[in-house]
This record gives C-alpha cells, structure tokens and sequence, in this order.
C-alpha cells in the first residue's frame, strides 16, 4: 500500500472584488499551507465565464487576484500560480470527466440549483458542467488536498465519485500501465489512478458575516459596499465601514455563550479574533463588558494593521502589470508540464492513439 504524494490545489474565481471573507477564509489559509506543501493555486478563468459570459474587466480581474495572492505571501517560485485558461488540459480532461459523471450526480449539485434558478432551461452548459471541470482542475495535477469553503464540499465529493469511477471502469487498463497506485477507501483496497481528493475545510477560519446584518455571508455581490471590507480598501475606508459597522446597545459579553442572539456582535468579534489569530474567548476576555465604543476602534487598529500592508502591496502589482501576466505566463508553462504528464498517462489508460 503506497500513498500519492501530497499535493495542495485550490482555484479561485475571477468575479468581484476579494473581501476579507475572501482573505480569512481562503487566502490565508493558501499561505499557510505552501510552508510544508507542494501547493498550486488557480485563477479560475474559465469558470468565471459559467454565470456570465462576457466580461469588461476580465483581464483586470484576473490580475488583481493574482495580485491579493502575491501580496498576501504566496510565493510563485516555490510554487505554482497561474490563470486556468493557460493549461488546456484542464478543459481537455473535463471533457473526458463529463463522460464519467453521471447526468443523475450533477443534478444533485445544489450549487447547481442555486444559482441557475426558477429558469434552468436557460442556464448554460457550462454551469451545468462546473463541477466536472473543478474535478479536472484538481485531478490533472493529481492533487490530494484542497482547501475550499464548506459550499464547496458537494463538488469535491464529487470529484472523489468521479476518481473513483475513473480507477474502477478503468481497473484493468490502470494496472499493465503501472501508473496506478495501491490506496485503501475506507477499507477496500483500490488499484487507482487519481487520488480521493481530501477537502481542507475552514477549520478555525470564521464565517465572515456581513457588517451591515451579522445572518449574512460577507459577499462580493452585496448591493451595500459598506456590508464588507475589500482587500483593495485603503486605511480610511477600513476605518469608515467597521465605524458604521451594525451593532446592538449591549456592552461586549465575558464569554462567548453571551453572543448567542447577537449575530453583529459575535461577527466583529469573531472578525476581531481571526485578524488577531486568537480565540474568540480570549477576545472576550479582553473586552468583555466594553462597549462598541472601545471595542470598535481597537478593531480598526487591527484591521488596518493586517490589512494595510497588503492592501498596499497589491496596488503596489496592479501598476505593474506586465509582472503580474509574467508570474501567471511562468506558473502555466511549470502547470502546463505537469498537466500534460498527466493527460499522456491519460491517453495511454484510455488507448488514444498518440
Ligand atoms: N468552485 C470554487 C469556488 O467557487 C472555485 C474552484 C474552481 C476551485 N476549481 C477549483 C476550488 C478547484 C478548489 C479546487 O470557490
């Protein structure tokens, strides 16, 4: 019994601005991994085209992802970061996912549900095959981990029945290439191929909330831009938005059962506890029985601590564009080699003639 190799791949879209829900719940958490990891980290292009085809500011949106991924510490020579678009065999090996998912699994994807609506007759294709692609993302690298949000585990369960249909109907044409591996699921043993994909979910990384109503998700598509914090928002705006941040007239609770009920409350301190990289206990044992007053500018101070210099430094890249496409351009050709080891192994499974 052999193990694959430890691999981290997460994909970001380019849709939006990146709030701080963005940052403490994905980004850092990328950071974090690439000191002991073999770690990739996309730029989701094409997905971004599954919700709305044509876009203005593509290229832009693309960049500044890339830009917050940079600034935040993710570093490009170690590891690998690109945009999708450029490794071709992301699509190439959805293609050959989309003949192994069956039409009743993706029609379970309540992602799927939510966001094509009342209207499915008119949703595209390409929504439809998201999460197929997402299996290709991650499998053409033969990644092991991925570090996602909890909205996304349904996909990445997805890709594990995907891998194993793939290493099951292939079993016999796995094995004489010797490019397959012994793994145990659960407690069968499996001949495979691709990896079962394990998710990296939030773990101590807080649901950001909104500032405006602490029962919603902080959200790029939030019609209020004073509801989140943007990781392109300079020092004043920081500050404006945790001022008029929704709050209630209670002073701050000892412990953190007195924030049940308090949904504005439990999210600046679980904000506050993130940034600190605390516990929201010990937040509280520092605050407990101050008021907003008090509480509220030592957010700020923080947030701008945190934020400030990263905030800096992605505007500091986003003048330098040409750097930017030059990372990406140097992080597809490193996905692209491996990518295509992949799909040759692929082929040969299959039996394309090449
Ligand atoms: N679906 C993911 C999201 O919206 C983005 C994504 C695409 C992704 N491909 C991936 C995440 C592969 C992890 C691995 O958040």
């Amino acid at each position: 019994m052999t193990e694959f190799k430890p691999l981290v791949f997460s994909g970001v879209q380019p849709t939006g601005n990146l709030h701080l829900g963005n940052y403490l719940g994905a980004i850092r958490k990328f950071v974090a991994l690439q000191e002991n990891n073999d770690c990739i980290y996309c730029v989701v292009d094409l997905h971004a085209l599954t919700a709305q085809l044509v876009h203005e500011d593509m290229a832009t949106q693309i960049r500044s992802i890339t830009a917050a991924f940079l600034a935040a510490g993710i570093d490009p020579k170690k590891h690998i970061v690109f945009n999708q678009s450029q490794v071709p065999q992301h699509s190439e090996l959805a293609w050959i996912f989309n003949c192994v998912a069956r039409i009743g699994w993706m029609n379970r994807m309540t992602q799927f549900k939510d966001k094509a609506g009342k209207d499915r007759e008119q949703a595209s294709l390409g929504l439809y095959a998201y999460p197929s692609l997402m299996a290709a993302d991650i499998l053409v690298y033969r990644a092991t981990h991925v570090p996602v949000g909890e909205d996304q585990k349904q996909h990445l369960e997805l890709a594990r029945d995907i891998a194993m249909k793939f290493n099951m109907d292939f079993a016999e044409k796995i094995r004489p290439t010797g490019l397959g591996i012994d793994i145990k699921v659960g407690d069968e043993p499996v001949h495979a191929y691709f990896p079962m994909v394990e998710p990296l979910i939030d773990g101590p990384a807080p649901r950001v909330m909104s500032l405006k109503d602490g029962t919603k998700k902080m959200s790029k598509s939030d019609p209020s831009d004073l509801s989140r914090i943007n990781l392109m928002d300079d020092q004043d705006a920081i500050s404006k938005k945790i001022r008029k941040a929704k709050t209630d007239p209670d002073a701050l609770p000892s412990e953190t059962d007195g924030l049940k009920g308090r949904p504005e409350a439990d999210n600046l301190v679980g904000i506050f506890a993130a940034l600190a990289d605390k516990s929201k206990a010990e937040v509280l044992s520092e605050f407990g029985g101050q008021q907003f007053s008090v509480f509220k500018p030592a957010l700020i101070d923080l947030a701008v601590e945190v934020l400030a210099p990263i905030n800096a430094e992605m505007r500091r890249l986003m003048e330098d564009p040409g750097h930017i496409d030059a990372v990406l351009r140097d992080g597809g050709e490193r996905a692209r080699a491996r990518a295509e080891k992949t799909m040759n192994e692929v082929r040969d499974i299959i039996g394309f003639v090449r």
